[in-house]
């Protein structure tokens, strides 16, 4: 192996390396996107991240008042055909106007 094919080997690992340590932390990041802790979660665990991830649930925290995320809940069961049971929306909402509701005045 003479010098540039060595130095070309070692600009090609360096580079491996990068791009994996690029992806384990996209992963990591992805991992530890964590809901508040509060009596519902489950639910939101259980039901929202099927078609989208949680993100879409921070992403309209401190905009949607109970009523904003009733009509939302709504419109992924309506709309999207979430399999979310009647019984379970109050409980759902509940915790998403708790946790990320539209910041009380
Ligand atoms: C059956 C699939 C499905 C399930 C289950 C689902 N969603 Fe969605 N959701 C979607 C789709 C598709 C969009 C994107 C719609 C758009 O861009 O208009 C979306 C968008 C959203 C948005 C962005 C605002 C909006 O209305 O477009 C929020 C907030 C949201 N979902 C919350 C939730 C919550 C909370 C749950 C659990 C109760 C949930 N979703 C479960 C399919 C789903």
């Amino acid at each position: 192996m003479n010098k540039s094919t060595a130095l070309s080997a070692w600009t090609t690992t360096l580079r491996l390396l990068c791009l994996f340590a690029f992806s384990a932390a996209a992963l990591a990041e992805e991992n530890t996107l964590k809901l508040q802790e509060a009596p519902g979660k489950d639910l939101i665990e259980t039901h929202c991240r099927t078609c989208h991830s949680l993100d879409y649930i921070e992403m309209n925290a401190g905009i949607l008042d109970a009523a904003g995320w009733k009509k939302s809940v709504n419109k992924m069961i309506d709309v999207m055909g979430a399999p979310i049971l009647p019984g379970e929306v109050p409980g759902i909402v509940t915790y998403l106007h708790q946790s990320y509701g539209k910041a009380r005045e």
